[in-house]
């Protein structure tokens, strides 16, 4: 198996100085970890993270960038902006944003491209909701955000890339996927990256759990044979229960 990527996903949470007291708490705490462990901060909190994380094993990253490389697109950050300051990660194509911020495929399809062309490593969301599980197309929906979202991402592009399966259901409600859910959707979702990209390209994608995983049970999802890490969220934002989750399974 492999060593497990664990990202926390801070969304629109933490002042400067309460990022810097998350960060110092928790860089004791995950220091000896094999794992990969990734925190994708607030833009106002990038320079922080960076600062403090320097020559640890914390990797950072931020939660959305643009796909334009400048120009008049008020309030958007262009993927150069982040690589220039030693970002490596970003979150494309959360949920959140797909229901608050219009994000589509084709978005989240152009937001990826662009990281990518920039350096950063994407870790793309996909997930799909109740309504959409409950009437039987969950597997149809996954296979078109992997398709569509996708679409023009070549072989090599995909080596930079971690895909979060987050079931729209189990963010921030506290309903987690049981082990079984969580693993089945994931070894699904591989299979459809199997048809685009090969068995091997698929196999050596990382593709983590994402939605109400916390301290209590992480240790059964990352058991799992294709959960290849976790994205989350409010468990991220202690210092105490995230590093229970990056050590949950080592
Ligand atoms: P919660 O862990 O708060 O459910 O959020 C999951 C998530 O959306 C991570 O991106």
């Amino acid at each position: 198996m492999k060593n497990k990527i664990i990202a926390g996903n801070w969304k629109m949470n933490k002042t400067r100085a309460e990022a810097a007291a998350l960060i110092e708490e928790l860089l004791p705490l995950v220091a000896d970890t094999p794992n990969t462990v990734i925190i994708c901060v607030p833009f106002t909190d990038l320079d922080t993270a960076l600062s403090l994380t320097a020559g640890s094993n914390i990797r950072v990253g931020a939660q959305n960038c643009h796909w334009k490389e400048s120009g008049a697109y008020t309030g958007e950050i262009a993927p150069s902006m982040l690589k220039e300051m030693g970002v490596e990660y970003v979150v494309i194509g959360h949920s959140e944003r797909r229901t608050y911020f219009g994000e589509t495929d084709a978005t989240v399809l152009a937001r990826t491209k662009a990281a990518l062309a920039a350096g950063l490593r994407p870790i793309v969301c996909i997930g799909e909701t109740l309504a959409e599980r409950q009437s039987g197309r969950m597997e149809e929906v996954l296979t078109r955000q992997v398709q569509e979202g996708f679409k023009d991402v070549t072989p090599d592009e995909l080596k930079n890339i971690v895909v979060a399966y987050e079931p729209v259901w189990a963010i921030g409600t506290g309903v987690t996927a049981t082990d079984e859910q969580a693993n089945d959707a994931i070894k699904f979702v591989r299979g459809v990256f199997a048809d685009k990209f090969g068995g091997k390209a698929a196999e050596e994608l990382y593709i983590q759990y994402g939605g109400s995983m916390n301290d209590a049970n992480a240790a059964g999802l990352l058991s799992m044979s294709d959960v290849d890490g976790g994205l989350i969220g409010g468990a991220s934002l202690v210092a105490k229960k995230f590093a229970a989750i990056v050590h949950a399974h080592e």
